[in-house]
């Protein structure tokens, strides 16, 4: 399945919209009903309308039905490592199965690091907080 999502990661980066930054992201990402869906950043002449890839791939997958992401994988800078910006830490802590999903942080498809939720984003605030 790493491979699988690291391949379509990369795949899905192609697709960025990305007239301003010229910074193409791909996301690819593993849900509950066992299917992958990804997603590239979608930029606005209005740079704050701009969408992550990570969150293009999430509300595809959300909007299909599903509620659990289990694993991921992103790729922007292939000179480098890019992580999640900080408002998509969030929207994954929202529907990630557990703290301890796999987030794969790619350069290419034979170099990447192994992460997981809880190492980028600690002390998350969630649904699980509220409510008590
Ligand atoms: N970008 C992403 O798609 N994901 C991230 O986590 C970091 C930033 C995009 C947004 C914008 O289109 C470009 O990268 C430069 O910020």
């Amino acid at each position: 399945m790493k491979n699988e999502l690291i391949k379509l990661a990369i795949e899905a980066r192609e697709k960025a919209y990305c007239p301003y930054s010229n910074f193409k992201v791909g996301a690819a990402i593993l849900f509950e009903d066992g299917k992958i869906y990804t997603g590239c950043n979608i930029e606005n002449a209005s740079y704050g309308a701009t969408n992550c890839a990570e969150r293009t791939a999430i509300f595809n997958g959300v909007s299909k039905g599903n509620k659990i992401i289990k694993e991921m994988a992103l790729i922007g800078d292939i000179n480098g490592y890019t992580y999640p910006c900080g408002i998509c830490r969030q929207v994954i802590a929202e529907f990630a199965e557990s703290g301890d999903i796999k987030i794969y942080i790619v350069k290419n498809e034979n170099d990447y690091i192994e992460t997981t939720l809880d190492e980028i984003l600690p002390g998350s605030f969630t649904k699980k907080d509220l409510n008590k």
